[in-house]
């Protein structure tokens, strides 16, 4: 099913891609967004080109204050709607009970109950009856993500993954955003590239790699929060 999948929009231009997809899954595709510079280009191809893909967000209660401000912006430019999901808040009470707020700096495993509890429950009751999900990922973005596929089925969501923009560059994603005045994240443009939450998340040097300002304080091979791990 997926090679036929990829068969089907291999080569083709992504708004054509989403479409053929959306036609596919009919009422059960959905686009996952961040409001991060990659995720904002999917945005924009979804709500211009009026394709039925549901869109939504998930709403950590940690994202910076300018990712609200994307979210504003986004709302108003296309006015479209765009589901954000919170995590479950008894959840949230115990965890903040029992360890307090930065429980994420003390190990890896509080560091992950936190994602599991603000990120990635919320996206299982997204992806709940779902066929097919998108995201922004990209395989520059890490070592991990090299080997993106362009569709693939997530065993543990039990879902088609579709990420459009695996081969672009950061270049790419920045020109896209320019040229179609698409809302960004100001928080970009002063050395933050790849953006999550806000204690989580520091700008990176240029020279860095893109994931570094993620949960810099853990080694670089535990880098991901349960919504992408194989
Ligand atoms: S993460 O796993 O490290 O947080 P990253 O920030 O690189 O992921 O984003 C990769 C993709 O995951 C985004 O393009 C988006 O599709 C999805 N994603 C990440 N965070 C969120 C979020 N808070 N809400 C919805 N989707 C998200
Ligand atoms: Fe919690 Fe940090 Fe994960 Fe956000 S990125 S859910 S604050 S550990």
């Amino acid at each position: 099913m997926t090679d036929k999948l990829i068969e089907k929009i291999i080569h083709k231009p992504i708004n054509e891609q989403l479409a053929i997809l959306a036609n596919e899954f009919m009422g059960k595709i959905v686009f996952s967004t961040s409001f991060g510079q990659e995720d904002q280009v999917i945005t924009d191809l979804i709500f211009k080109n009026n394709i039925d893909i549901k869109v939504f967000s998930l709403d950590t209660g940690r994202l910076f204050e300018e990712t609200y401000k994307v979210l504003q912006r986004t709302r108003q430019k296309y006015e479209k709607p765009i589901q954000v999901y919170f995590p479950e808040h008894k959840q949230v009470e115990k965890l903040m009970t029992e360890k307090g707020p930065y429980s994420f700096y003390e190990s890896v495993e509080d560091r992950k109950e936190c994602c599991r509890i603000r990120k990635v429950v919320p996206l299982t009751k997204a992806l709940a009856g779902m066929d097919c999900w998108i995201t922004g990922l990209r395989a520059e973005q890490s070592e991990g993500r090299k080997d993106l596929p362009l569709i693939t089925w997530d065993e543990h969501f039990k879902i088609y993954k579709f990420n459009p923009l695996k081969d672009w560059n950061l270049e790419q994603v920045i020109g896209y955003l320019k040229t179609n005045q698409v809302p960004y994240n100001p928080l970009h443009d002063k050395g933050f590239v790849s953006i999550g939450c806000s204690p989580c998340t520091r700008a990176i040097q240029p020279d860095e790699d893109i994931r570094r300002g993620r949960w810099w304080w853990e080694d670089n091979t535990k880098k991901e929060c349960g919504l992408h791990e194989k």
